[in-house]
């Protein structure tokens, strides 16, 4: 027998209420994000505080994001980083990167957020140390994946280059509101996903945990 709750709205709120500590910055964030479309695409402040408590329980001090929107993860993990820890997270959207500058600034944490924008993948891969760039291979405590999931199986590849040993990948939307389970769902995202959960299935370069925690986050720690 498996022992799981069943996270009802009733408990998400209790959750909420014994939890959640929302800083006003943060908040302030938020709404302005909830009058933006796409604002759905923002991680809930539980998410965010809990990118924050990963942080410090891994010491965490380099973390990369791919998937930057408004800013709210990206605020969370600066946050949460000791003195001299950056977070680099890259968007395709200059207009979201700066609103995310923006209220990074006004959170007072922007020494620590290095915005990118341009495609994931051409950033990431930038990081490589082609082209003459800085090699960040192997220097990243933490990569957060949070953009396109079309881009996920891509965005992971490059991660586990950029990550270090025994460093983690969250990789965020991996139940994707369920559709994943769902046969009847066959859009571009739904089959990007499945596809993406069935390659970290097998992925014997790290060691693997998806937990259902908001819309599904894979642990992949690399070995
Ligand atoms: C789910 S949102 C990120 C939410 C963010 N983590 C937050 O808490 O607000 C996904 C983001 O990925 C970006 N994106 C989509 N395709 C991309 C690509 N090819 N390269 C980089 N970013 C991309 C979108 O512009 C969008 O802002």
């Amino acid at each position: 027998m498996r022992v799981q709750v069943e996270v009802t709205s009733a408990l998400q709120d209790y959750i909420a209420e014994m939890s959640l500590r929302e800083p006003a910055a943060l908040a302030a964030l938020r709404e302005e994000t909830e009058q933006m479309p796409g604002a759905i695409m923002q991680v809930s402040p539980e998410e965010g505080q809990f990118l924050g408590v990963l942080v410090r329980a891994l010491g965490a001090s380099r973390v990369l994001e791919v998937g930057t929107f408004t800013g709210y993860s990206t605020i969370s993990i600066a946050r949460a980083l000791p003195a001299g820890g950056s977070v680099l997270s890259c968007d395709i959207s200059s207009e979201a990167s700066s609103i995310a500058l923006a209220h990074a600034r006004r959170a007072g944490v922007e020494d620590k957020v290095d915005l990118r924008v341009g495609d994931a993948v051409g950033v990431l891969t930038g990081l490589t140390g082609l082209a003459g760039r800085a090699d960040r291979r192997g220097s990243f405590d933490l990569v957060f994946i949070d953009a396109d999931k079309e881009g996920y199986a891509d965005y992971y590849e490059i991660a586990l280059r950029l990550v270090r040993p025994g460093g983690l990948i969250l990789v965020d939307n991996v139940l994707w509101h369920g559709a994943v389970l769902d046969e009847a769902e066959q859009d571009s995202e739904t089959t990007a996903i499945r596809a993406f959960n069935e390659k970290i299935r097998e992925d014997e370069r790290v060691d693997l945990s998806i937990l259902p925690f908001a819309d599904g986050l894979a642990f992949a720690v690399k070995r």
